[in-house]
């Protein structure tokens, strides 16, 4: 029997509260799906361990995970420790030398779950954003000089380069082809921004070339988050930068009912390191320590690991407990608008995994 290893980092705020729920739901699907294992080590790195140790992570800490077959992670971010060492201290040490750049976030309507849009009921929104995870306005390029003068200046760079934008359409196109609609929507920001997004643009004609059954088009991000609210059902698989889908993807989030709910996957496709799989919502620490977190978030990110392990038929099971346990209002969190507990929503799930219809 196959046994996965999975490294859990919960990271900070509500972090360790929504990855403990999601360790017990992994364990009970893998239990009642029989067919495979599991084996959670934990990683407690983050804010607490950088106020020890003056680093987010151990010096060899990617070297503890590299041969782990996945990572769950909770949130990273600290009110004592600005944003940026945070980030780059944990999150993007890993994403980026692990180089998990396809990260993929499915957003979708659940069932009992209210979308802002009038006009949304479930079906019209159903979308993939894929989101490029290792250069363009994140590939941390750039300098700050002078500082304290006036002359003070300080740079970021939006680098992209050609194998990092060719590989990151052709998982594009390879996701919406796997989609019923095999429609990709490329977004982009080519009229102002003349070097790196002309070339974007060209190599999505190259790559569509292709995929000639997949249909695409193109479009600007301004106008991309008109079409997201009034024409939501024109949209399908969505391929935008690193800073433009992360923006997109909150509004995504929002859309589909709430931040709560959204799932990540890092990937690394071509599993030469482990890929990484988190709620997008955050350290939230408003709510850090109260138990009313919303663990759908890291549950539907369970479902992408398990479909990554190509455990389909465990992903299906949890997602199906996932929407059986949305369906009922009762069991929304105060994100939701409701007053369930974090342990109220897991115990459900988990109550769902072992039932005889899930
Ligand atoms: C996300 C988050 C991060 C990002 C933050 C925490 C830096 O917003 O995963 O979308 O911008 O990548
Ligand atoms: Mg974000």
């Amino acid at each position: 029997m196959k046994t996965y290893a999975i490294a859990a980092i919960p990271g900070d705020g509500i972090g360790p509260e929504v990855v403990d729920a999601g360790v017990e739901v992994l364990e009970a699907v893998a239990k009642r799906d029989g067919g495979f294992g599991l084996r959670v080590d934990r990683f407690d790195w983050g804010g607490e361990y950088y106020k020890k140790h003056g680093r987010m992570m151990p010096e060899n800490g990617r070297d503890l995970i590299r041969k782990h077959d996945a990572i769950l992670f909770g949130s990273a971010g600290h009110p004592d420790i600005p944003d940026h060492i945070t980030l780059w201290g944990l999150r993007l040490a890993i994403c980026q030398p692990f180089d998990q750049y396809a990260n993929v976030r499915p957003t979708r309507v659940l069932p009992g779950i209210t979308s802002p849009l009038r006009a949304v009921d479930g079906p019209e929104l159903d979308w993939v954003i894929v989101r490029e995870n290792s250069e363009g306005e994140y590939a941390g390029v750039g300098g700050r000089v002078h500082q304290g003068s006036p002359l003070e200046a300080a740079t970021d760079v939006a680098m992209f380069t050609r194998a990092g934008v060719e590989r990151i359409m052709r998982f594009a196109f390879g996701l919406a082809r796997s989609r019923s609609r095999k429609f990709l929507t490329v977004v982009t920001k080519s009229n102002a921004q003349r070097h790196a997004m002309v070339m974007w643009d060209e190599i999505a004609t190259q790559i569509a070339a292709e995929f000639p059954d997949v249909t695409w088009d193109k479009m600007l991000v301004d106008a991309m988050t008109m079409r997201m609210v009034m024409r939501p059902q024109t949209l399908d698989t969505i391929v935008a930068t690193n800073l433009h889908a992360d923006i997109l993807s909150d509004l995504a989030a929002v859309l589909a009912g709430s931040l709560g709910i959204a799932p990540t996957a890092n990937l690394n496709p071509e599993r030469a390191f482990p890929s990484m799989f988190e709620p997008i919502h955050g350290s939230a620490f408003d709510i850090m320590g109260k138990g009313i977190a919303n663990p759908i978030g890291t549950f539907w990110s369970s479902v992408m690991m398990l479909e990554h392990f190509g455990e389909q038929a465990a992903a299906a099971r949890l997602m199906r407990a996932i929407e059986k346990v949305t369906g009922d209002r009762r069991l929304h969190t105060p994100d939701l608008g409701g007053t369930a507990r974090t342990a109220d929503v897991t115990a459900a799930v988990i109550d769902a995994i072992h039932g005889a219809n899930v």
